[in-house]
């Protein structure tokens, strides 16, 4: 039986739960649990925000521990070896996305918390290919939130090809803003930190920000017009996109990786006239993610963390609804 912590309705409180995961499946491996971060999805999921959720839920993507057991047709990973699981647990590997090494954008592929038990517990399971080895130098607080925040604000680094001489702003300091800001920095940019608490201002500057905008301000928004290059929004709440696309320049893009529910409401021609672009993406492929690792460990990029025993995973939510939490919650035994 697997130890698991799980709500039993929308935002009801977690409580300890088992189940039988039944037989390990040829292709999955099963991970001891040594820490695992919290995502504000893990909290929407929650919720049923997105009407995704099935109940018992429990919670958990940003995974980490050891390799228990291994199916019959894995030869990669092996027991004892140090992984990481991020929001995805599977992929159908043989669609033209899986094929072109975009298993993140594969329409067949498994969540971690959708259809599964996540890693509010003592073990999960995994399809192998989505498990990824942790590299030397990566200590398992650490590594749980690069699995998912880390990731999902690396991939677009990657995916637009952002150059060291590149502006990024990011919207929203938060457990993925905070961060963006370190990865944008190692990578060589100019970058621009939209935060709407007044206490992050000095913090950011810290974490890797070059300046600082109040992101609910619309003077000192305006105030940053045609500068931008790349415009990351962390956010899931609405802000004033059309003042938002008015800081990019041409060729700009605005990129949305915060689960902002409402509708974006834009005029098209301050895209038309600049040539700027809204775009949006799911975390990142498993190679992506194994560049995103070695890359900080070479460039000493970590969270910043607060931990919280597996018991304790209540208040750890709590915390997070706060908007307190600096920067992500880890949980660990
Ligand atoms: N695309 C993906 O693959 C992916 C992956 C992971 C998470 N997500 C989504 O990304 C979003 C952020 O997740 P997270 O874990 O980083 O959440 P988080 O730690 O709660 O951070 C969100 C940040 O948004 C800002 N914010 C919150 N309410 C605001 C308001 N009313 N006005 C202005 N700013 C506000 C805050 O930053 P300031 O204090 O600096 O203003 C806050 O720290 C969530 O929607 C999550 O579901 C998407
Ligand atoms: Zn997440
Ligand atoms: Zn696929």
């Amino acid at each position: 039986m697997i130890k698991a912590y799980a709500a039993s309705e929308p935002g009801g409180k977690l409580h300890p739960f088992e189940y039988d995961p039944g037989p390990l499946d040829s292709q999955e491996v099963e991970i001891d649990v040594s820490a695992c971060g919290i995502c504000h999805s893990d909290l929407s999921m929650h919720d049923n925000e997105w009407g995704l959720t099935e109940y018992p839920f429990v919670p958990g993507h940003e995974v980490v521990g050891t390799i228990a057991r291994v199916g019959g047709q894995v030869g990669h990973l092996h027991v004892g070896d140090k992984v990481g699981l991020g929001w995805h647990s599977g992929y159908c590997m043989t669609c033209a996305s899986c094929m072109a090494g975009d298993h993140n954008l594969c329409a067949g592929a498994q969540g971690s918390i959708l259809g599964r038990h996540g890693g509010f517990a003592n073990k999960v399971r995994a399809q192998a290919p989505s498990v990824i080895p942790l590299p030397d130098g990566l200590d398992m607080i650490s590594a749980g939130p690069l699995f998912c925040a880390g990731i999902t604000v690396f991939n677009p680094l990657v995916q637009f090809d952002i150059k060291s001489t590149d502006k990024v702003g990011v919207i929203g300091i938060g457990g993925l803003g905070h961060l963006a800001l370190k990865f944008a920095n190692a990578w060589g940019c100019e970058v621009t930190a939209f935060t709407s608490s007044a206490a992050k201002q000095q913090e950011a500057l810290e974490l890797g920000a070059h300046r600082i905008v109040d992101s609910r301000d619309p003077a000192a928004i305006e105030a940053e017009a045609g500068q931008l290059d790349l415009l990351i929004s962390t956010v899931n709440v609405s802000l004033d996109w059309k003042a938002y696309i008015d800081t990019l320049r041409p060729k700009g893009r605005l990129h949305f990786v915060g689960a902002t529910l409402d509708p974006v409401s834009l005029g098209v021609f301050s895209l038309i006239m600049a040539q700027r672009s809204i775009s949006g993406s799911p975390v990142g492929s498993p190679a992506t993610i194994a560049r995103m690792l070695e890359f900080a460990v070479r460039h000493d990029i970590k969270p910043v963390v607060e931990t919280f025993r597996f018991d304790q995973v209540n208040t750890a939510f709590e915390r997070l609804k706060s908007g307190q939490a600096r920067y992500r919650i880890v949980l660990t035994n």
